[in-house]
């Protein structure tokens, strides 16, 4: 018996934040030796909204460049990105034809979507989960780590999985395995700083919001210095009233590796002068190593894009087969 599986990706959307690194890739940096793991750049979700085209493959090599030097192994993970592997979008298509459309119109993330871009809502915003499931559902993982807000596209994936298996597949043999959520604890949810009830965001206009993975130190301390906070003296966590409170000690605690309880104690009594700095201070340390990784795996022209040739090959390997399994079952002739 090999490892079990697991796949997770990341939109190629700007840069990646803060948020990103906390929520998802330090999770997957942690657990990805224990699988066969698969880690992607869901570009062609990229586009689900207006892009930028001199940007769009720039941004797949540094989401690339950035799970490595976060520490991702090659020895334990396949990195591939979804354009390069056709199967995706052909399964979304056969999944498209299965999928009912109110499915797809009760998709919280699709409503909230649909109405910050109002006039500019693409068919392939309704359509992204369905793209979603065959991203997952090709590489039939065991589980697939993901954060809280991905829990409804992780529902979905098994409905339209099982719906396959009703519709096309015999009682005591499914087409598709369905996938276990792997929803990562609470308290990594990294918020705004420039709004505490808001997600960490790469949609958010201000930069001010967010800090990216390269940020330069003085940009960090700049950011942490204008950030959010509140008049009250002796900082806390899990206060309603007080949601940037929260966020900051919860990243403080997550970045300095400490407890809940020892930062409980050690915050108690602080005031934000006193806070700040020991925040800039636990950022830029664990920033740093990643960024001085980062550059170097950049400087290497021929490197991302070999890591990527295999990753294609390991990658479409798997698709291809999952893909014909599938079409055999709805029908479909197989070409000569
Ligand atoms: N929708 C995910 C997000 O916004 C990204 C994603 C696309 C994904 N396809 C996936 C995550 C497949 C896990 C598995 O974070």
């Amino acid at each position: 018996m090999g490892k079990p599986r697991i796949l997770s990706g990341i939109q190629t959307t700007g840069d990646l934040h803060l948020g990103n690194y906390l929520g998802a890739i330090r999770n997957w940096v942690e657990i990805h030796r224990d699988y066969d793991s698969f880690f992607f750049m869901a570009d062609l979700h990229a586009i689900t909204v207006p892009h930028d085209r001199t940007q769009l493959a720039a941004n797949t090599y540094e989401v690339a460049a950035m799970y490595l030097a976060c520490g991702i192994e090659l020895e334990h993970a396949t990195i591939f990105v979804q354009s390069h592997v056709p199967a995706h979008a052909e399964l979304a298509w056969l999944f498209n034809c299965i999928t009912p459309l109110n499915w797809l119109e009760d998709m919280v993330q699709f409503k909230e979507k649909a109405i910050k871009q109002s006039e500019n809502v693409s068919a392939g915003l309704l359509t992204y989960p369905v793209l979603q499931a065959s991203d997952i559902l090709l590489y039939e993982p065991d589980k697939v780590p993901v954060g809280e807000d991905q829990k409804q596209h992780l529902e979905l994936t098994r409905d339209i999985a099982a719906r396959l298996n009703y519709l096309f597949g015999k009682e005591d043999q499914p087409v598709l395995k369905l996938p276990e959520p792997m929803i990562r604890a609470a308290g990594a949810r990294v918020m705004s700083l420039t709004d505490g009830t808001r997600k960490m965001s790469k949609s958010d206009p201000s930069d001010l919001s967010r800090i990216n993975l390269l940020d330069p130190p003085d940009l960090i301390q700049h950011k942490i210095k204008r950030c959010k906070t509140d008049p009250i003296r002796g900082l806390v966590f899990d206060d309603s009233e007080r949601p940037e409170c929260n966020n900051l000690l919860n990243l403080y605690m997550i970045l300095s590796n400490q407890t809940k309880v020892a930062v409980a104690a050690e915050c108690q009594d602080m005031g934000w002068g006193n806070f700040k700095p020991l925040l800039t201070e636990a950022t830029i340390a664990t920033l740093q190593p990643i960024q001085e990784k980062y550059h170097a795996i950049m400087a290497d022209e021929g490197y991302i894009q070999s890591v990527l040739k295999d990753g294609r090959e390991k990658a479409g390997a798997i698709a291809n087969q999952t893909l014909a399994k599938v079409k055999a079952a709805l029908g479909y002739s197989v070409p000569l």
